[in-house]
């Protein structure tokens, strides 16, 4: 069988952990790109050198040049400038958005059967840039950030209750913002409703925790923004596209009427899988959880207006 091709656009912090999750997870052989020179070649000979000691057999090459990108499966693009403190992640914008543009451009015309899994920021307005950039069908160009923003939700709920993380699954719906909205009536623990364990006030701080747990980690990092966990997110949809898993993970997805929206990235429950976005979950919702909704899709287009999109 080949093995699967990974590009990682961007060897900054975000990018480099998702190789590395992606090596332990021996998901294929892997790329790294970026324009400063030296730093892709030098972080993918270090990880491949941990090959012998982790026991995994991939092929980890740094380049600054698209054509060794040639035929990926799929592309992860973190190409951008990381949030600082006071920064908010829509201050970043127009510099991102020319970014991400060139980057998708170039990494379609080198790999256009591939997925594309965007993680600059603003989340949901880069995956719009990326997705008329590379002129790739919207199922295979997603945007990462509620498999983040969900993990931590469930961390915190975890945390709280002093059980198993795995025991905990929530997702979290809308733009990847501070107006993003954890479902609260759709998360559990070990099944349970979370309503039934934990008290209203306390669930409203871990909500309230959840939207601004990108800003606490770069108010602890000081000089940049949080990679561990959202390492792993990507990897974990790249795990779901690669290997046809199906699995069903909040996703900034194209909407075509979903949701009453239409012609926007926007966070939702998604199967993920060989076909790409191969379906839109969409769920019963509160009058205040549509509320809530309406706000985060309005954050997202007056966004959109920036870029003219
Ligand atoms: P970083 O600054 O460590 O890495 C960014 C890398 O992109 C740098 O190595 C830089 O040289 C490179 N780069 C800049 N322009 C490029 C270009 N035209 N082509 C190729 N590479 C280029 O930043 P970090 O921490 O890796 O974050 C990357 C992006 O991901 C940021 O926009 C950040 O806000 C975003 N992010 C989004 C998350 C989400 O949930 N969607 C979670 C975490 C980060
Ligand atoms: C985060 O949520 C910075 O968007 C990034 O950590």
């Amino acid at each position: 069988m080949k093995r699967k091709k990974i590009t990682i656009v961007g060897s900054g912090n975000v990018g480099a952990t998702c190789a590395h999750w992606a090596a332990s997870k021996e998901l294929g052989d892997i790329i790294l790109i970026d324009v400063v020179e030296g730093v892709p070649q030098g972080k993918a000979l270090d990880l491949m050198e941990a090959a012998p000691i982790e026991g995994f057999d991939c092929n980890i090459v740094g380049t600054n040049n698209y054509e060794d990108t040639a035929d990926s499966d799929l592309v992860v693009i973190t190409a951008g400038i990381a949030r600082k403190p006071g920064m908010s992640r829509d201050d970043l914008l127009s510099t991102n958005a020319r970014i991400v543009a060139s980057c998708a451009e170039q990494a379609a015309r080198y790999s256009p059967n591939a997925y594309i899994i965007v993680v600059t920021n603003p989340l949901d307005i880069m995956a719009h840039v990326a997705l008329k950039a590379s002129g790739l069908p919207p199922r295979k160009v997603i945007g990462m950030a509620g498999v983040l923003d969900s993990a931590r939700f469930r961390t915190f709920i975890a945390l709280e209750l002093g059980i198993s993380f795995e025991d905990v699954s929530a997702f979290v719906l809308g733009g990847h913002g501070d107006d993003m909205v954890p479902l609260v009536r759709y998360s559990y623990a070990g099944g349970i409703p979370i309503e039934k364990l934990i008290p209203a006030e306390r669930i409203a701080s871990i909500v309230e925790r959840t939207r601004k747990g990108g800003a606490e980690i770069v108010n602890y990092l000081k000089t940049g923004s949080a990679f561990y966990a959202p390492g792993a997110s990507v990897i974990q949809m790249a795990e779901s596209l690669l290997k046809d898993k199906k699995r069903i993970l909040p996703i900034a997805a194209y909407l075509q009427g979903e949701y009453g929206e239409r012609d926007m990235y926007f966070g939702v429950p998604a199967i993920v899988g060989g076909g790409g976005v191969e379906k839109i979950l969409e769920v019963d919702l509160t009058d205040e959880e549509k509320v809530q909704i309406a706000k985060s899709v309005e954050s997202v287009r007056s966004l959109l207006k920036v870029v003219n999109l």
